[in-house]
């Protein structure tokens, strides 16, 4: 049975209205990355053989965040099976299995689409595969109609359904899987005399029962098809993946003082003994090495941070970072498209931006990398050992020597050689007593006046 082939069908031509946005649904983000992003990683870990995805019109920004799926364009939306007829040059001729997923749930796993699949090819060879749940609050979803033998007779749409079928706690989750040498046969026999004058696909449940073919369900949890339909149950997707996201990240050996309060991206990656503080948000494209400890209230985006590092409290790491084994980043400091060497240190009050800093540099406190001269951005090399003392300004470029020393309060502008010392601001100046005097001629003047 394994040899047979899969195809693979995501529906997403419902316009999302109910988010009121500019932006198609299945774009909106769940973790840092499109919906639409979180189904594709479900789908395509099945090696489909055919994936294609049914958009609406003007939806090309759908179709490019999917390539290379194939793209079909269903121009008015009339239903569920409408859209998958939408899809029909992909499936002419196609006699394998056909999985049927939506574009707006973005928790299914792999797991749950191969048992539905599995299910498909087993030996009694149902036509339709239904994945059914039993959600706390059946709400709105369709419900599973079985006959007296527990097999699956019908899926009734909550707007069709009598007050009986309504007491049904077996619901509909949408994913269903299909015997491809029957779906034709099964498509035709839809109509759409129903509450929402829609050809609804799951009547094709009541057709091929009709035509004396067998129906199943396999049962998921609800929360795997959580449907987004507004931004509240936006926001209840993004909480239901943060959940899976820390779970995962703790398995893999990561510490979380307080795992409620840290936000992953999909994609952040963790290392062993990481110790992630309270407060902490990863944005996409992050790698954490082993022994690295991120202290509360840090924001980290596109940054890789190296084996042993200390990042944070109160620390911001923008896309370009690159931390070195054993770096030290410390409260207030804020790093963008800049590497530090092994063992660097910038504790306190930076900003470090289009820079490349040498192994065990010190960075005092305050230090800022002028990039930017509102025209162009220019970037600071700091040299290996070299230390930079507290309140100095580096107007890029500007190269700082392997173990050289800037003076604090310095405005660099020139690049200062090796093993040498730059300092630049002006020079002091010491008066003796004139703090005294002064202090003796304005008291007098004062007493003069309150005469
Ligand atoms: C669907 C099921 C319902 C189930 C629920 C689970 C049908 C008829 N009903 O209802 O039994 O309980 O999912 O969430 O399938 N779409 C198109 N073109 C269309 C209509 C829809 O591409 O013409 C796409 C949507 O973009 C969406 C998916 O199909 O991704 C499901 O459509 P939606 O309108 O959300 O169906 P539900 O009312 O949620
Ligand atoms: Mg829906």
């Amino acid at each position: 049975m394994s040899d047979r082939q899969l195809a693979c069908l995501v529906l997403a031509a419902g316009k999302g209205t109910r988010l009121k946005s500019r932006t198609p649904k299945v774009l909106h983000a769940v973790a840092g990355r499109p919906m639409i992003g979180h189904v594709a990683d479900a789908v395509n870990a099945l090696s489909p053989n055919r994936v294609a995805i049914v958009v609406g019109p003007d939806m090309d920004a759908v179709a490019a965040a999917t390539v290379p799926w194939i793209v079909a364009v269903q121009e008015r939306q009339r239903g569920t099976a409408d859209a998958v007829l939408a899809a029909g040059d992909l499936l002419a001729g196609f006699d394998g299995d056909v999985l049927v997923v939506f574009g707006d749930t973005p928790l299914i796993t792999t797991e749950t689409l191969e048992r539905m699949v599995a299910r498909r090819r087993a030996a009694d060879n149902p036509a339709v595969v239904v994945l059914g749940m039993r959600p706390d609050d059946p709400a709105q979803y369709g419900r599973l109609v079985l006959g007296a033998d527990d097999g699956l007779e019908a899926i009734v749409e909550f707007a069709d359904a009598t007050p009986e079928q309504k007491s049904i706690g077996l619901c509909n989750g949408g994913l269903m899987a299909f015997d491809g040498r029957r779906l034709p046969e099964l498509l035709d026999g839809i109509e759409d005399g129903n509450a929402q004058s829609e050809y609804y696909l799951t009547d094709a449940v009541a057709v091929a029962r009709r035509n004396g073919h067998l129906c199943a369900f396999v049962e998921g949890s609800a929360i795997e098809v959580h449907g987004i339909n507004s931004r509240a149950e936006l926001a209840m997707a993004e909480a239901y993946m943060q959940d899976r996201l820390r779970a995962s990240a703790m398995a893999g050996g990561a510490t979380m003082i307080d795992p409620g309060s840290v936000f992953l991206a999909a994609d952040t990656v963790l290392g062993r003994d990481v110790t992630i503080g309270p407060s902490v948000v990863f944005g996409p494209g992050v790698t954490v090495e082993d022994d690295v400890e991120i202290r509360a209230f840090s924001h980290i985006e596109g940054a890789v941070v190296r084996r042993g590092a200390i990042v944070g409290p109160f620390a911001r790491l923008r896309p370009g970072t690159e931390l070195g084994p054993g770096a030290r980043i410390g409260n207030f400091v804020e790093i963008k498209n800049a590497t530090l060497g092994a063992g660097a240190k910038a504790n306190h009050l930076s900003y470090l931006g289009d820079a490349g800093i040498g192994a065990g540099a010190n960075i005092g406190a305050g230090t800022i990398t002028c990039n930017y001269d509102g025209f162009l951005k220019h970037r600071t090399e700091i040299g290996e050992g070299a230390f930079i003392g507290s309140n100095t300004a580096l107007a890029a470029p500007v190269r700082i020597g392997d173990r050289a020393n800037v003076g604090a309060g310095s405005v660099i502008v020139r690049d200062v050689a090796d093993d040498a010392l730059a300092v630049a601001r002006g020079e002091q100046v010491e008066k003796t007593g004139a703090a005294k005097r002064y202090r003796a001629r304005k008291a007098a003047e004062k007493a003069r006046k309150s005469k």
